[in-house]
């Protein structure tokens, strides 16, 4: 696939691999992007995950025809880039990898080659390939240390590591957002000052595509992507709306939440509901910072509360969960506390406004429940 006249795709699409990272779904595969820029100079652009070697070097060749890379510029060293290092050098043992003091540090550390034909680039550093000049942008923690992207001045084309990636194999055809959403808050979510710190290095940069390590390669009207990408980083809620995260040991606790549901759609209120037991967990906490408000219903267990719940709790708060709305169901047949351990577990969480009607289910809904639920729908629906 040609990329612009110079910068040729030569990445893999991965449909046996079940969990990105050991924990995400990824049920429509991934993308391992790699490219090639043909100049007087050859580069390729990162590898692949050690499953897709032979496929990716074969992709190489035929672009390169006849010609040898002078480079393989490694952006990130996360193995799903860069466990093809070896087979890569193997095949063109007289290419220069182009990396930084932490690059070749993780080189090292993860595959025990500490190889010699090397550049190390600085922040900043350029690399003329003859009509291409590549500089090198530092993007620390977006998603590791090591990371850098690298900007083509000559056809305004940003390689931006793992940013603006998505789950999903590209020869599957889907929209970008819900996807990329999952993905970066999953992957990257912690991280958003660096992003925003990121940001401002590239601010004033004219890019017209957009070559990331996973998902499509992304050109035309950028805006879109930025704008997702700024809410994301700062923690903006992209919309007004309800994710109702439960768990439920009997029933009662998710007929709380499906009413808190009705109540809320009856008013207009856009809700998303995800039962934190059987949900794709990483979906419901995209949709937490997707959303302005969050309630939370669960039971109290063992003096604490329901497992999914604490665990979907902790996902988002090691991510920095922040800047939103949120209330509270819980469920205890005679010691409620669940309310009280979620508080606990928010504590730390900044610029979050509490509701005042919580809700608390003495087993089963009754109706002072239901009308208790309505006045937490009208108040979510302010
Ligand atoms: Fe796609 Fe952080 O590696």
């Amino acid at each position: 696939m040609e990329i612009t006249e110079d910068i040729q795709y030569v990445g893999v699409n991965d449909h046996q691999i079940d969990l990105f990272e050991s924990q995400y779904k990824v049920p429509d595969g991934m993308a391992y992007n790699s490219y090639v820029i043909l100049d007087e100079k050859t580069a390729v652009m990162d590898t692949v995950d050690v499953h897709f070697t032979k496929e990716w070097l074969s992709n190489i060749a035929s672009v390169l025809k006849d010609r040898k890379p002078d480079y393989l510029i490694v952006q990130h060293m996360e193995p799903d880039h860069s466990a093809s290092i070896a087979a890569f050098m193997e095949k063109y043992p007289e290419t220069a990898i182009v990396g930084n003091a932490k690059t070749f540090d993780m080189l090292c550390n993860f595959y025990g080659h500490c190889y010699t034909n090397t550049v190390t680039v600085k922040e900043k550093d350029t690399l003329n390939l003859g009509k291409h000049i590549l500089h090198f942008v530092f993007a620390p923690m977006v998603h590791w240390p090591e990371v850098m992207m690298t900007y083509d001045e000559t056809d305004k084309v940003l390689f931006s590591a793992d940013a603006f990636g998505k789950f999903g194999a590209n020869d599957v055809e889907e929209p970008w957002l819900d996807e990329a959403r999952r993905y970066y808050i999953g992957i990257v979510g912690k991280y958003g000052m660096q992003v925003m710190n990121l940001f401002k290095k590239i601010g004033g940069i004219e890019i017209k595509t957009i070559c990331s390590l996973h998902g499509p390669v992304l050109s035309g009207d950028l805006t879109p992507y930025l704008n997702a990408y700024t809410k994301w980083a700062s923690y903006t809620p992209e919309e007004d709306g309800v994710v109702i995260a439960y768990t439920s040991v009997y029933g009662h606790t998710r007929e709380a939440a499906n009413l808190l549901a009705e109540e809320l759609t009856a008013r207009d209120v856009k809700t998303e509901v995800y039962d934190l037991a059987r949900c794709d967990i990483h979906q419901a906490v995209a949709a937490a910072y997707k959303y302005s408000k969050v309630v939370f219903a669960t039971t109290t267990y063992n003096a604490d509360i329901f497992p999914p719940m604490r665990f979907y709790m902790e996902n988002l708060t090691e991510r920095n969960f922040q800047n939103r709305t949120v209330a509270f169901i819980q469920n205890g047949s005679w010691a409620p506390m669940a309310e009280k351990v979620m508080r606990g577990i928010l504590e730390k969480s900044r610029n979050l406004t509490y509701c005042e009607h919580n809700v608390t289910i003495k087993s089963a809904v009754t109706e002072a429940n239901k009308e208790e639920i309505k006045a937490l729908a009208e108040e979510l629906s302010k």
